[in-house]
């Protein structure tokens, strides 16, 4: 890999800034100064130092984000802010989101540029089990929690696999639930009320996979997964 593209991968700046880095001399490749940008290294053999730091070149990473409403999941908009503007360190130019949260869906939202992770979360064959926190218009009733189990025809007559739904909290106007689905229909959630007469006001997804929404997170904050976090995701079977 090009030296400037190693530091800049690694958050010493955009490319432009680490190839004054590199021209003005903070640089050395195992103990040899390296003036030049397009030096070619090992980026896990070689022992780079930017001002005597040493750098840890990491290929994938993984970010969990609280993303807030008015944000597209999306790497590029011509209109709305998307959630890859909220990582601060993306000097690499190649995160992108695993999977679609609506615009003024909020909660856990998975940041990476491992397509392999992504494409194992995502596949249908997967049914990677998805859970979301709702606050919904009207008093939601054990006949949903049935109807959900059965199978909820959204799109005319596309039958949504069995999902389990969780009363929280009624009133006479609102109630709060959590359902948990194993598949991901473009506003599924919405859908499948709107086919029980009712209306998604405010949903966040709280859970994927085995993945949980850190809740000390503020709305726009995201932090890296931790190695169990990780390799739970990548590797524990979740069963429905
Ligand atoms: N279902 C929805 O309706 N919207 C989302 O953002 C996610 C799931």
């Amino acid at each position: 890999m090009r030296l400037d593209k190693l530091l800049a991968h690694c958050g010493f700046g955009t490319r432009k800034e680490v190839k004054t880095l590199i021209k003005n001399g903070y640089v050395k490749v195992n103990g040899e100064v390296i003036k030049k940008d397009k030096y070619h290294v090992d980026p896990v053999g070689d022992k780079v130092y930017v001002d005597d730091e040493q750098i840890h070149y990491q290929e994938f990473v993984y970010y969990m984000l609280n993303k807030p409403a008015g944000y597209v999941s999306a790497t590029e908009d011509n209109i709305y802010p998307t959630v890859i503007d909220l990582i601060e360190e993306n000097y690499r130019q190649d995160l992108f989101p695993v999977g679609r949260l609506d615009i003024d869906t909020e909660g856990l939202l998975l940041i990476t540029n491992d397509g392999v992770l992504a494409h194992q979360l995502l596949s249908p064959k997967k049914h990677c089990p998805k859970v979301y926190y709702a606050k919904i218009k009207g008093v939601v009733t054990n006949d949903d929690v049935q109807t959900f189990l059965s199978g909820v025809t959204i799109d005319d007559d596309y039958q949504c696999q069995s999902a389990h739904l969780k009363i929280l909290t009624t009133s006479d106007t609102e109630s709060e639930i959590e359902v948990e689905i194993y598949e991901g229909k473009f506003h599924q959630v919405k859908k499948m009320f709107k086919a029980v007469g009712k209306e998604v006001v405010y949903l966040k997804r709280i859970r994927m996979k085995n993945l949980t929404l850190d809740e000390s997170l503020q709305l726009g904050e995201y932090r890296q997964l931790t190695d169990e976090e990780l390799d739970r995701l990548k590797n524990e079977t979740v069963l429905q």
